[in-house]
């Protein structure tokens, strides 16, 4: 059905299998000393098993005392670095697909103490968001650094890889060196666009000199969108259909289109509100103006997605979060199994982890619906050793559907209780919000895996010990998720016009044209006062913490503050409800100790969820009966399907 995808295509000298590309994604999966870990290996091994025919590695870093993304970033600047490249190249071969290596230094998006304390760019321009000592680079460390570029090259042909990425997006070095944002050196290497695509033309000559016609890609921003934060300069499509012009007359095998820099991070790596298709336009323009193999990515989740970005001209769909979120994709829609897909939804976990990874923490980049995503090694393959023992799940949100799906692909026979008449717990309050509805394929993937694996799951069924009873389950598992907190400690919020996230988000309660006041501005607060708003509604938004939405991720939290803040949405940090009489809320301003009246037609109370109490006599009857997802602590969409997933491991 969707034969496009599965063609072959030649990127220089080498053949891939089809047209679906795992973009790079940094992961912090890397030994300490910058050498391909298991890790890496099952990691990657996992996505060309899956159908990707082309995989590329995340950053790997062409100097490591000068260039490191972070503590466990691959390098490629020594050779003892090679054997673990050749194990990756192997194993991604095994599977017919072609390895690529992506190699970068991040310039000014840099952590400086990990790199000599002052990172090398263009022109000393520090990066707004990380703000890190930056210097401009003198003509010997250019020179310098585009030998260090041929070198990794070197070994990764050396290593039996297919080829290389040269990574000129997203604001690291070679981006800050195409783009007039960061680049403005009056020499050979800035100004014109011949000049500031100098280094790139360089590194190809010198990869040409050493590795002959060994395959290259330029991965490039066409678009930094500095226009959308209210900045001038930096990449626009028009320069960059010029700049393509250009790789191409230098030899490069193929061309990478992304977009954005960490200051437009929204652009590069997109929250929810940006839909799937958006900018394919940036592709489709560079594969017209040039006769060499262009891959994009444009948030592409569907095959009707990929097959479309195809037909528009593009040679290969990229995607580096959905091949996260489903390995399988490939295979799944060329086996005509498309409703078995889990795809990505936006959430950015990732990108979260990524950031916060370290090696206190134990952190490293996860994905909110793949629990397995980086952690095959330890995880897979699944023992298949249920032995058709039952096994009874108490409730069908994420944590509940999550145990059902992997307990049944390890052999066992669950079987779901669930008191409401649908699947997917508080997913079905999470897809409701404006934007939200990526949430709602999530709902769809554990549809098809229930139908999938025949699982019983009853609806409209509350548990209890008499129905677990006649399953005689080898384990219960309960997952009967949690519900929103009213703290007694403030009074008034038994009034009919208090009401809490989900009688607005289940249209419980529909308001138009009402004064209504959310009160915590966790990220359902905040979506919820989104909601309200777009129904027509004018909304103050409260919070007792420092700052609106505390705890969120800065890219959400931007992407929803984008669209809520111009609706004309009030916003009051500092803030703590102390009560509710007459429909006027009394809060405390936090600042200056004062108290702060204001009526309102409803208030809508979001602090928090508790988890729902099992029954004393379930709990009894069972006393091994494990907790899971928000049952055991109230938390996000990760925290239940990991809870589920280790639960069915764990049976
Ligand atoms: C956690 C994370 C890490 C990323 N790391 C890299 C990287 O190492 N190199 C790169 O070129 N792009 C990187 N990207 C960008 C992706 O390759 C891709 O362009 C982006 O996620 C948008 O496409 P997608 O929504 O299909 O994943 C990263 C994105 C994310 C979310």
């Amino acid at each position: 059905m969707y034969e496009k995808l599965f063609e072959q295509k030649a990127i220089g000298g080498v053949v891939a299998p089809n047209r679906l590309v795992f973009e790079p994604m940094g992961n912090y999966y890397a030994e300490l000393d910058g050498s391909v870990s298991q890790r890496d290996i099952d990691f990657y091994v996992e996505r060309a098993k899956g159908g990707c025919g082309i995989v590329m590695t995340e950053v790997a870093s062409i100097n490591s005392k000068t260039g490191r993304g972070n503590a466990r970033n691959l390098c490629t600047d020594d050779d003892r670095f090679i054997p673990g490249y050749k194990k990756m190249a192997d194993g991604v071969h095994a599977y017919g697909s072609l390895l690529f290596v992506e190699l970068y230094h991040p310039g000014c998006q840099g952590i400086a103490p990990l790199n000599g304390g002052s990172m090398a760019s263009p022109s000393g321009q520090e990066s707004e968001l990380i703000h890190m000592p930056s210097h401009a680079m003198t003509l010997e460390e250019i020179h310098a650094t585009v030998q260090d570029f041929v070198d990794s090259a070197v070994r990764m042909q050396k290593a039996g890889v297919d080829g290389v990425v040269l990574h000129a997006a997203h604001g690291y070095l070679l981006c800050e060196f195409i783009s007039s944002y960061t680049n403005h050196r009056t020499d050979a290497y800035g100004g014109s666009i011949e000049n500031r695509v100098r280094i790139i033309k360089e590194i190809v000559e010198g990869i040409r000199k050493e590795c002959g016609d060994y395959p290259i890609i330029v991965r490039f921003s066409a678009d930094e969108y500095m226009r959308e934060i209210g900045k001038d300069g930096g990449m626009v499509l028009e320069d960059a259909v010029e700049m393509a012009k250009l790789f191409e007359s230098y030899g490069v095998d193929a061309l990478d289109v992304s977009a954005g820099n960490y200051e437009t991070m929204n652009w590069a790596w997109e929250p929810t509100g940006f839909d799937e298709g958006w900018k394919m336009h940036n592709g489709e323009t560079i594969a017209k103006a040039v006769n060499i193999p262009v891959i994009a990515c444009s948030v592409i989740r569907t095959p009707q997605g990929a097959e479309e970005f195809l037909k528009r001209g593009v040679d290969f769909v990229g995607s580096a979060r959905q091949f996260f979120a489903d390995p399988y994709w490939g295979n799944k829609v060329k086996e005509d199994r498309e409703k078995e897909i889990r795809k990505c939804i936006s959430c950015l976990n990732c990108m979260e982890t990524l950031m916060a990874a370290d090696e206190e923490n134990g952190i490293r980049c996860q994905c909110t619906v793949n629990v397995e995503g980086g952690e095959e090694c330890d995880l897979l393959p699944l023992s298949k050793d249920g032995n058709n023992r039952k096994v009874v799940i108490l409730g069908a949100g994420p944590a509940g559907l999550e145990t059902a799906r992997v307990a049944a692909e390890r052999g066992f026979q669950p079987v779901i209780f669930e008191k409401s008449d649908v699947i997917g717990g508080q997913l079905n309050l999470a897809n409701k919000p404006p934007k939200k509805d990526k949430i709602t394929w999530l709902i769809d993937y554990y549809q098809a895996m229930m139908e999938k694996y025949g699982i019983d799951v009853r609806l409209n069924t509350e548990a209890t010990p008499g129905l677990i009873a006649a399953e005689n389950p080898y384990k219960v598992i309960n997952a009967i998720g949690s519900s929103p907190v009213l703290p007694r400690a403030i009074p008034g919020l038994d009034q009919a016009y208090i009401l809490t996230p989900p009688d607005v988000l289940t249209g419980a309660c529909q308001l138009r044209d009402k004064k209504v006041c959310v009160v915590g501005s966790g990220m359902t607060g905040i979506e919820t006062a989104e909601l309200l708003q777009e129904q027509g509604n004018t909304i103050e938004l409260y919070e007792m913490a420092d700052e609106i939405g505390p705890g969120l991720f800065f890219q959400n939290l931007i992407d929803v503050m984008g669209r809520l803040a111009p609706g004309g949405c009030k916003f009051f940090p500092k803030h703590q409800l102390l009560s509710v009489e007459e429909h006027a809320a009394k809060f405390k301003n936090l600042e200056n100790d004062t108290e702060v009246v204001a009526n309102y037609d409803y208030i809508v109370v979001s602090l928090g969820t508790r988890s729902n109490a099992i029954s004393e006599e379930i709990a009894a009857a069972y006393p091994d009966m494990v907790s899971i997802g928000d049952a055991a602590k109230s938390g996000r969409i990760r925290h239940a399907i990991e809870g589920g997933y280790r639960a069915a491991v764990a049976l």
